[in-house]
Formats: structure tokens, C-alpha cells, sequence
């Protein structure tokens, strides 16, 4: 579904991503896991399309998106959820939703994304008249990510959706996330720090380290090898 190869990008004059080459499967969640710094960010933000690419190629639907503007991308089915919460916090969870079905293929399902939103996450319609601002931050969590679903993904890309959360609310959000998978038949890019709940949810697993991918395997795979896990997870 996506297919990057040999990705390469920085900034100004400082180059983040090593040459990683990462595979979706559709309709399973895979996980893109590493330490702080490494570039899971910048490697989501380069497949969007906010950061441009220095080299390798980006392949989504067997399509070269490269260089293709994040526009395109969203209309083609592409959605990125990015680290932290970035809702507005002075409209109520309704407008924030809605926001999220701007382009013109999406607007025209909104009544429909928008039940499917409210069906994945039930609190959120109790709530829709509440300002975004006033919710708990696991509910701006689902805001978020409902709003990325009202543009009617494909493939879903979520930048450490449990960031900051207490664990219940980390299981609840990787849930959903299983769910998404499940009931919807999403396609899942899932970008994580913590090992343990990513290697749970996942369907496979890819270890970047200085913007390189250092191992990939299914997550038994992973969980089996000690090498991997205290070389690169310290687990
Ligand atoms: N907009 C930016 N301008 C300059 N440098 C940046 C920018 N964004 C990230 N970086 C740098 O690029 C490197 C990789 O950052 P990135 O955010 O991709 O890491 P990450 O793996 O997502 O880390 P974390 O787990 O902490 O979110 C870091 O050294 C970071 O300081
Ligand atoms: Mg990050």
C-alpha cells in the first residue's frame, strides 16, 4: 500500500533520515519504533509531504507520490495524525470534526465520517457541543484522530497517539487503533516510543535508530531476539 525506499531528508543543512525503506500492509497496523530523536517525525512528516524529500521514493496505491503536494496526498486517501494535539481549543468538538472534511472528496461523506467518528468514540457526541479546549486530554486525543478519519483515510499515520496519556488511556487509545484496523479496515502507520504496547498492537515492526531501520520483524520476532531488544529498545 505504502512503499518508501531509500528515504532521505533533513533540515537546513542537518540530514535526519538515513536511507530508511518502510512497507505497509493493508489493512495491518505497523509500527515505526524508536528513541527520542531519531526521526519518526521527521520520517512521517516526509511521507506527508510537509518536509520535502532529498532522495529515495515514496510509492503509495503502487503510485509515485514522491513529490507529490500533501494535498494530493490526503485526496488519495493519506491522513497523518501529528505528535501532540493541535486542536482548536475555542471551537467545540463538532467544528473541530467537521474542520477535518475539507477536501472536496471528503466533504461530501461528512454526515457519514462523522457517525463513524461518533460510533468509534461515543464520548465525543455526548460532547460535541463542549469547546475542544475544556476536554480531558484523552478526549483531545480522539478529537484528533476523528478529525483525521473525516477525510476518509486509507492509510491512517499516527505520531505516538498515547503521548503523555495515563495507562488506561493507553490501553483505550491502542483499542481504538485495533478497532480502526478491524471495523473499518484501515491501513495503520503507527509511530511509538513505548515497546511494549506497540509490539502488542502491531502486525509488524520496523526499529529506526539515527535515521536508519535497524531491525524489522513480526513482533515475536522482535520480542525473541535479546539483541534487538537491548540494543535498541532497552527492554
Ligand atoms: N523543524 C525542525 N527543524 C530542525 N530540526 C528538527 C526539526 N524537527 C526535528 N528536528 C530534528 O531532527 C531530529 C529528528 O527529530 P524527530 O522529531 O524526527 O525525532 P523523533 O524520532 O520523532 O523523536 P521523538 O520520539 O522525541 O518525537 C532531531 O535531532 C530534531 O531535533
Ligand atoms: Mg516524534
Amino acid at each position: 500500500m505504502l512503499r518508501v525506499k531509500d528515504l532521505e531528508s533533513g533540515y537546513g543543512p542537518m540530514q535526519v533520515l538515513w536511507k530508511p525503506s518502510l512497507q505497509t500492509k493493508k489493512g495491518a497496523i505497523t509500527s515505526l519504533l524508536g528513541p527520542n530523536g531519531v526521526g519518526k517525525s521527521t520520517f512521517l512528516s516526509t511521507v506527508f509531504g510537509s518536509v520535502k524529500p532529498w532522495g529515495g521514493s515514496i510509492y503509495y496505491e503502487e503510485k509515485d507520490v514522491t513529490y507529490m503536494p500533501t494535498h494530493k496526498k490526503v485526496e488519495m486517501g493519506l491522513a497523518l495524525v501529528p505528535e501532540g494535539k493541535h486542536l482548536f481549543p475555542e471551537m467545540n468538538v463538532y467544528e473541530n470534526l467537521v474542520m477535518g472534511a475539507y477536501v472536496k472528496k471528503a466533504s461530501r461523506h461528512r454526515e457519514e465520517s462523522l457517525a463513524l467518528v461518533y460510533s468509534l468514540f461515543p464520548v465525543l457526541k455526548e460532547r460535541s457541543g463542549q469547546l475542544a479546549g475544556s476536554l480531558s486530554g484523552g478526549e483531545q486525543q480522539m478529537v484528533t484522530v476523528g478529525r483525521a478519519l473525516m477525510t476518509k483515510p486509507q492509510l491512517i499515520m499516527l505520531d505516538e497517539p498515547s503521548q503523555g496519556l495515563a495507562p488506561l488511556l493507553v490501553q483505550e487509545v491502542f483499542r481504538t487503533i485495533q478497532k480502526m484496523k478491524e471495523e473499518i479496515g484501515l491501513t495503520v502507520l503507527l509511530i511509538e516510543q513505548n515497546a511494549d504496547a506497540s509490539l502488542s498492537a502491531a502486525d509488524f515492526v520496523y526499529i529506526m535508530h539515527e535515521g536508519r531501520i535497524k531491525a524489522k520483524g513480526s513482533p515475536e520476532e522482535i520480542k525473541g531476539s535479546p539483541e534487538i531488544r537491548e540494543a535498541y529498545l532497552g527492554i
